[in-house]
């Protein structure tokens, strides 16, 4: 019996890797949209489309990005300003692309551009940073996907958005999971609508990886920053004792769990810009694989006693 089952689960593995081996064909004629490109997944994407002789359309923050991507790439790659939170620099962008793709359509959007901080407990934000995460991992997503949606569907193109782990549990206080969360509902009802038209929607959910998104010395600097101006009565109820603790689990734990090969998750987004048959979901990074995902299919309870357990005490104790 135990064979059987070995046998099974061994030709199920064959077919999905013989099956996700085919690429699509004519990559100088396909147009990729990638957002984020200054540094990070979103720089390493660009760079190797780049290299596979796909006509990369890389959106930057910052003309250093900008510059720097064209002396890297080739003639073919296009670097332009992209802010995702601006309407303006959206309609820029999509009707530059219109212009370039013409009755092709635009291959595939890669939606990668994301901010992780500000990040801390939910009382220690403003409704004003919920409002600039958002903005940035949510609202841009959309509004970089709805600017390009009739080229993409001109092409029967795809759409890859970069969620992440947090997008399927959520263990930390803080506007970053929201929009996660909002990245992947936003995935599954555009893959649902988009199907008829031969749009595929394919997401990417990364465990941690070495980039400025769990750069230990921004989290530090933005725990600080987020106690320095909260009101006196809740810095009584966390307690100093608390901030000082959070920067050193801060700084052992997050640089200890992030993998440094960007490549894991650079590899995943090519697969679901260039397979003939991507999968739907992605979760490059053995935490995200063995502790994350599983994680999130396990009930509410066992889930808060696992952290709740490990979680920093705060000063004021319950009466
Ligand atoms: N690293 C991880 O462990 C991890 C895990 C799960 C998910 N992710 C997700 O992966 C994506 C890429 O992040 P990363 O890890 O590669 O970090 P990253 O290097 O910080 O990349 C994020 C990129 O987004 C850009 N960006 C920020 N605000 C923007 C805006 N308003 N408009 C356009 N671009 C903007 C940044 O530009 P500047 O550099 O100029 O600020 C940067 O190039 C994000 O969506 C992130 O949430 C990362």
């Amino acid at each position: 019996m135990f064979l059987y089952l070995l046998a099974l689960v061994v030709l199920f593995y064959l077919f999905r890797w013989a099956r996700e081996l085919p690429r699509v064909g004519d990559k100088a004629s396909k147009y990729v949209y990638i957002t984020g490109c200054d540094s990070g997944f979103g720089n390493l994407l660009a760079r190797h489309l780049d290299k596979l002789g796909f006509r990369v359309i890389a959106g930057c923050l910052t003309e250093k990005g900008e510059e720097e991507l064209k002396k890297a790439c080739s003639a073919n790659l296009i670097a332009t300003h992209l802010d995702v939170t601006s309407k303006e620099s959206l309609a820029k962008v999509a009707a530059m692309i219109k212009d370039k793709v013409r009755e092709r359509g635009l291959w595939a959007v890669v939606n990668n551009a994301g901010v992780a901080v500000p990040s801390g407990p939910c009382d220690w934000h403003t409704l004003d940073d919920y409002k600039f995460m958002l903005d940035v991992n949510l609202n841009g997503v959309i509004g970089v996907t709805l600017s390009v949606l009739p080229l993409i569907k001109k092409a029967r193109g795809r759409v890859v958005n970069v969620a992440s782990v947090f997008g399927r549990i959520c263990v930390t206080g803080g506007p970053y999971p929201v929009s996660k969360f909002g990245v992947e509902a936003f995935n599954d009802s555009l893959r649902f609508t988009l199907a008829p038209f031969g749009v595929k929607v394919l997401c990417i959910e990364p465990g941690f990886f070495k980039t400025s998104v769990t750069d230990s010395e921004i989290h530090i600097k933005n725990v600080q920053t987020l106690w320095d101006r909260l009101p006196q009565d809740v810095k009584e109820d966390y307690g100093v004792e608390y901030v000082h603790k959070s920067m050193e689990v801060t700084k052992e734990k997050v640089s200890q769990m992030s993998d440094g090969d960007l490549m894991k998750v650079v590899n995943c987004m090519e697969h679901a810009v260039s397979a003939a048959w991507p999968r739907k979901r992605y979760s490059p990074g053995w935490d995200a694989k063995f502790f994350w995902l599983p994680l999130s299919y396990m009930p509410t309870c066992v889930v808060d006693y696992l952290f709740l357990k490990n979680a920093i005490p705060i000063a004021k104790k319950l009466q």
